[in-house]
C-alpha cells in the first residue's frame, strides 16, 4: 500500500449529483422505485452548480485535515460530472451547468496539495447495454424479482451487449484516469452486481493500473482490491490490511433537505479516534447542494475536526494502530518508532487515567494540546517475573480539551506490551 494512504487518516467524500436537486437519495430512489425514472431524471434541468466554486471546496477540505479526496464522476444513475465522449448523460451535455466538474475540482484539490480520488460506479443503471446480462450469468428462478435496471426481464442474456458495456466502462474510465492530471486514487462502487469475471478481472485491473502504476483501487472490485472499505458501520475487529471507514455527516450521502440527523462534531472526531487507532483511514462524506453550496453544519463539523487535528497533529498523520483496549479503555496511536503512545481520552475522568501492562517506564506524560506535563504512579507487579503493574495517570478535569484529550507518553526503548494471564508469585 502507497505510503501517502495510511499516513493520510482522513478523506474527505464528495456526493454531488442531480439527486441533490430535488434531495433524494443518489441513485436508489428510482431503483427502489420511490419515484419513477423520468421524475428523477427531470431533476437534470435543475442541476445548476450556479454557486460551484471549487478553490472553496477544496480551501474547506485542505482545513478539514484530510491529505486527499474523493468526489463522484459517476453515481449509478450514470450522470457523469466530466465531460464525455462516450455518453450525452453528463452534466456538460444535459444540464443547465454546462461545467466539468471534475476538471474544476481535481485542478483545485492538487492546487491544495491534496491527493486526487475519483469515485466511479461500476454500475449504469441508465446505460441501455447494462441490463443485458445477470449476477454469475445465472438466470434467476423467480424473474419477478428482477430489477429492470441491472438485468434482462425475460431471462435472456445477451453477452455481446454486455462486452459493448464493459467496452463503454473502458472508455469513460480511459478519460477520468487521462484528462485531469493524476488521479491517485480509483474508488469504485457497485461491484455486486456482477462477478469478476464478468467484470473482465483481472485484465480490467492492469488496464486501470496502465494510466498510472501508483494508482490505488478500493476494494469494491470483486477481490481485485487494494483496500477494505467497510460503511457506515465502525469496524469493531480490525480489517485485514489497508482500510478505510466511510461515513456519512448525517444520514444521506448526498444532499437531502429534510435530513437533520447530523452526527455531532465530538461524535465525529470520536468516530476519527477509533478509525486511526485500528490503523485506518475515514472517508468523511459530504453532500453539497445543487448550486454547489455546502450546508453550513456540514462545513461547521469540517472546520471543527481540522481545528482538532491541527492541535494533535503528532497523534495523527504517519501514525500506527494503537494498543488494545484490554490496556487502555480508549482509543491510541503509535509513533512509527513505537517510542511515543498517544492515549484518546473521550470522558473526563473520575481521578485517574488507567494503564495496563505496560512493561516500559515512562520518561514524561503530556497533554498535547497545552503540553502540561503530568504525573503518574504505578502500583503492584512483579517486576522478577515480568509482570508489570497498573499505571495510573495524574489528570483533573482542568486539563481536558473540550472535544477528545491527547496525551502523549514518551519512552526510551520502543513499547512493549505484556499479554499473559498473570502468575502466582512462587519466589518472593
Ligand atoms: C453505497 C451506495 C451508494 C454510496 C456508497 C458510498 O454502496 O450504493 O449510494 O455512494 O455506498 O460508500
Amino acid at each position: 500500500m502507497q505510503q501517502w494512504f495510511t499516513d493520510a487518516k482522513l478523506g474527505i467524500f464528495i456526493h454531488y449529483g442531480i439527486y441533490a436537486v430535488q434531495g433524494v437519495a443518489e441513485s436508489w430512489s428510482f431503483y427502489n422505485g420511490r419515484m419513477s425514472y423520468e421524475d428523477y431524471m427531470k431533476q437534470l434541468d435543475g442541476f445548476t452548480a450556479s454557486k460551484f466554486d471549487a478553490k472553496y471546496w477544496a480551501d474547506l477540505i485542505a482545513k478539514s485535515g484530510a491529505k486527499y479526496s474523493v468526489l463522484t464522476t459517476k453515481h449509478h444513475d450514470g450522470v457523469a460530472l466530466f465531460d464525455t465522449k462516450f455518453s450525452d448523460l453528463s452534466v456538460m451535455k444535459a444540464t443547465p451547468a454546462k461545467r466539468d466538474i471534475i476538471k474544476e475540482w481535481s485542478e483545485a484539490i492538487r492546487d491544495q496539495g491534496l491527493r486526487v480520488g475519483m469515485y466511479y460506479s461500476l454500475i449504469d443503471w441508465s446505460h441501455p447495454d447494462y441490463p443485458s446480462v445477470y449476477e454469475n450469468g445465472v438466470v434467476p428462478d423467480d424473474l419477478s424479482q428482477v430489477n429492470r435496471f441491472s438485468s434482462p426481464m425475460d431471462g435472456v442474456q445477451d453477452p455481446e451487449r454486455w462486452e459493448r458495456f464493459l467496452a463503454f466502462n473502458r472508455n469513460q474510465l480511459g478519460e477520468v484516469l487521462s484528462n485531469y492530471g493524476q488521479v491517485d486514487l480509483l474508488w469504485f462502487d457497485g461491484d455486486w452486481e456482477r462477478s469478476a469475471e464478468q467484470w473482465g478481472l483481472p485484465a480490467f485491473k492492469e488496464y486501470l493500473k496502465s494510466f498510472n502504476p501508483d494508482l490505488i483501487i478500493n476494494s469494491r472490485l470483486q477481490g481485485y482490491g487494494d483496500y477494505k472499505t467497510p460503511e457506515q458501520g465502525l469496524p469493531i475487529t480490525r480489517p485485514e490490511g489497508a482500510w478505510e471507514f466511510c461515513t456519512t455527516i448525517n444520514t444521506s450521502w448526498g444532499y437531502v433537505h429534510t435530513d437533520h440527523n447530523y452526527k455531532s462534531l465530538n461524535q465525529m472526531i470520536r468516530m476519527f479516534c477509533d478509525c486511526i487507532s485500528m490503523g485506518g483511514n475515514m472517508l468523511l462524506d459530504i453532500g453539497p447542494m445543487e448550486d454547489g453550496t455546502i450546508d453550513p453544519r456540514q462545513e461547521a463539523i469540517l472546520l471543527g475536526l481540522g481545528d482538532w487535528i491541527r492541535t494533535h497533529e503528532e497523534a495523527v498523520y504517519g501514525t500506527q494502530e494503537g494498543i488494545m483496549t484490554r490496556y487502555y479503555l480508549g482509543g491510541s496511536t503509535l509513533s512509527p518508532d513505537k517510542k511515543n503512545l498517544y492515549l484518546f481520552v473521550y470522558d473526563t475522568p473520575r481521578e485517574n487515567i488507567c494503564l495496563k501492562g505496560l512493561c516500559n517506564p515512562i520518561t514524561k506524560i503530556t497533554v498535547l494540546h497545552s503540553g502540561k506535563e503530568l504525573t503518574h504512579e504505578i502500583h503492584g507487579g512483579v517486576p522478577w517475573f515480568h509482570i508489570p503493574g497498573t499505571t495510573w495517570i495524574q489528570i483533573t478535569p482542568e486539563d481536558m480539551h473540550d472535544q477528545v484529550t491527547v496525551l502523549k507518553l514518551e519512552f526510551d526503548e520502543e513499547i512493549e506490551m505484556y499479554g499473559g494471564s498473570g502468575a502466582v508469585v512462587t519466589h518472593n
